[in-house]
């Protein structure tokens, strides 16, 4: 293209709006510089007021330090910050804002007036600008620390105005931002006000739980499991769900390091790893994730908005999420449990699985509620299965058994898949086929149609065990199968594997057959006697996922000694 201008200067107003575009890109931005400006000026007080979704009116009022009135008009200059000094400094960040851009940025793209007071002074200060100019300035009486208002949104920007969507899409963005700022910092009093309603206030005691309590609902609440672990440096506190509570989407993961929250692939695989073969296909856990690390072993600034974050050793700190997770699910409190109301209530409230982050009615309901509640931590007792006293099987189908707080019950057939595909897995994985010969061979045909993927489902299928010979055009001969099956498990097993082989038998299909063919392999083991269970049982404790079968349906459910009582009523 060719070039008809001279290259000259931007004037300031354009320029800045060109920057401002960075940081404040829609309401919920603007909120989130304010309120992390109240963070780190100490704020133990924070109100965030919204009309109309924001655009109209947003207003955040701290109790924090305030802002010297010598230093006001600098607060809005961009590039100018009290919080980091040289460039030694962005390699250590202690707060959340750095960039000195969120103030320049906002006062930008809307009509702004901030009122500020520092405690040793008598009387506040107060300015007002207007798309980057300002229209008004003096003092003013105010209690200590800080409002800013913000009106009229991208006033003077009409394309980017014409982007913001409708005002429930707008606030809804808000309320959950707010909603998560308030459980990351429990010690600060967080009040969100919309449209003139109070939607939650929480009472800054230092308790997550009590917050999500209050911010979400009281079914999820009750459910989610606290993990708290440490390692060197690193420090977790985390609530995550129980198995048997997902979603349909990963909106309800939700991840802060070190005060910020943020978006983050490594975090999303851990968890994922965490839950792997736990939970169904396509399902996903409930995560809320405070991590604190050395702010020198993160990098904060590589992004202009600072929604990601880059962790100079990924690997370590996916361990440590994967490992303090993994050990929380695997304790008493993450069994599914049978709770008498299932068996008493006629009508057992479904929780709605796609149930969205913020449901205001019970969260107005249970506002009132949890300005009574004891926070109740549970200790979350590890779960040995080593310790389950076995006593039989009912209905031919689920194992019972008991330990000193818990009435068990074990899907036999769950266990047994776990045990069969965790077995064949691991038998791949370190490829030392371990195989019994038979004693009279079988044939298997398969279709011709499969012909060309077999060479490498013969090589998958020796490394478990199985030894085939060809025997004529579409026939095997089996002359060895896994020294862990029984006959009929092995041939149901093969028929099922070979009935499945697709077009592409790439490592991951691979695993999903094996899946499916431990499924009907067991199916052959109906009844067992008292001995086989207690050795299937004590092949479940081996697994590394005892808890789930492969296709993440649970393996064992629990009523507690104490439920049991209180149905006999004798608590
Ligand atoms: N609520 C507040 N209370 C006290 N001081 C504040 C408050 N908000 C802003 N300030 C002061 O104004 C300065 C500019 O704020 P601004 O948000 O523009 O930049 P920042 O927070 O330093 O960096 P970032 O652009 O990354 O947010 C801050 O460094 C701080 O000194
Ligand atoms: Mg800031």
């Amino acid at each position: 293209m060719l070039q008809k201008n001279r290259i000259r200067k931007l004037p300031k107003d354009v320029a800045d709006k060109i920057a401002a575009g960075e940081v404040v890109d829609r309401p919920v931005s603007i909120v989130k510089e304010l309120v992390e400006n109240s963070i780190d000026a100490g704020a133990t007080s924070i109100t965030v007021e919204i009309r109309r979704g924001g655009k109209e009116y947003i207003r955040v009022t701290d109790d924090g330090c305030g802002i010297p009135k010598e230093d006001l008009r600098l607060a809005f200059l961009r590039h100018a910050t009290s919080k980091i000094v040289d460039e030694n400094d962005l390699f250590n960040i202690n707060t959340l804002g750095f960039r000195g851009e969120a103030l320049a940025s906002i006062a930008a793209v809307s009509r702004l007036e901030i009122i500020t007071k520092t405690i040793n002074v008598k009387i506040g200060s107060r300015l007002q600008i207007e798309g980057g100019n300002i229209i008004g300035e003096g003092d003013t009486g105010c209690p200590d620390g800080t409002t800013v208002i913000v009106t009229d949104l991208f006033f003077n920007t009409p394309a980017r105005k014409k982007f913001m969507k409708q005002d429930g899409t707008e606030s809804a963005l808000i309320i959950d931002f707010v909603s998560k700022i308030a459980l990351a910092y429990p010690n600060i009093k967080i009040r969100l006000i919309n449209n003139r309603s109070t939607l939650f206030s929480t009472r800054g005691k230092g308790n997550i739980h009590e917050n999500i309590l209050i911010i979400y609902s009281k079914e999820i609440g009750d459910k989610l499991i606290e993990v708290n672990n440490q390692e060197g440096d690193y420090q977790i506190k985390a609530y995550i769900s129980p198995l048997d509570l997902n979603r349909s989407n990963r909106k309800s993961q939700v991840f802060f390091v070190n005060g910020r929250q943020i978006e983050s692939k490594v975090l999303d695989k851990a968890v994922s790893e965490a839950y792997k073969e736990r939970l169904p296909e396509g399902r996903f856990p409930i995560v809320f994730i405070f991590l604190t690390l050395d702010p020198r072993d993160l990098d904060v600034n590589i992004h202009p908005n600072k929604k990601e974050v880059k962790f100079y050793d990924s690997e370590k700190v996916q361990s440590f999420v994967v490992n303090s997770i993994q050990s929380a699910l695997y304790s008493k409190s993450s069994l599914p449990e049978i709770k008498p109301k299932h068996m008493y209530t006629e009508k057992v409230k479904e929780i709605n699985r796609d149930y969205e982050q913020v449901d205001i009615k019970t969260l107005l309901s249970n506002r009132q509620q949890a300005d009574n509640i004891i926070c109740k931590t549970e200790e979350s007792k590890e779960l040995k299965l080593s310790e389950i006293n076995i006593t039989g099987t009912i209905f031919g189908t689920y194992i019972t058994g008991f330990d000193e707080d818990n009435f068990y019950l074990i899907d036999q057939h769950a266990a047994h898949e776990r045990v069969f595909y965790e077995k064949l897995m691991e038998l791949m994985e370190h490829k030392n086929s371990d195989s019994q010969l038979i004693i009279s061979p079988f044939v298997i045909d398969f279709p011709l149609a499969i012909k060309a993927q077999l060479p490498n489902c013969i090589v998958k299928l020796r490394e478990m065990g199985y030894v085939l010979e060809e025997f004529g055009p579409r026939s095997y001969i089996v002359k060895a199968i896994p020294s862990f099956m029984n006959l009929s498990e092995a041939r149901i097993f093969l028929d099922d594997f070979m009935d499945q082989i697709g077009t592409n038998v790439d490592n991951r299909n691979v695993d999903k057959i094996i899946i499916n063919a431990c499924k009907s392999a067991v199916k052959a083991n109906d009844s067992l006697t008292l001995e086989e269970v207690k050795e299937l049982i004590n092949d479940l404790i081996k697994t590394e996922n005892p808890l789930t079968c492969p296709h993440g349906r649970p393996t064992l459910i629990k009523l507690s000694k104490y439920e049991i009582e209180k149905m006999f009523k004798r608590v």
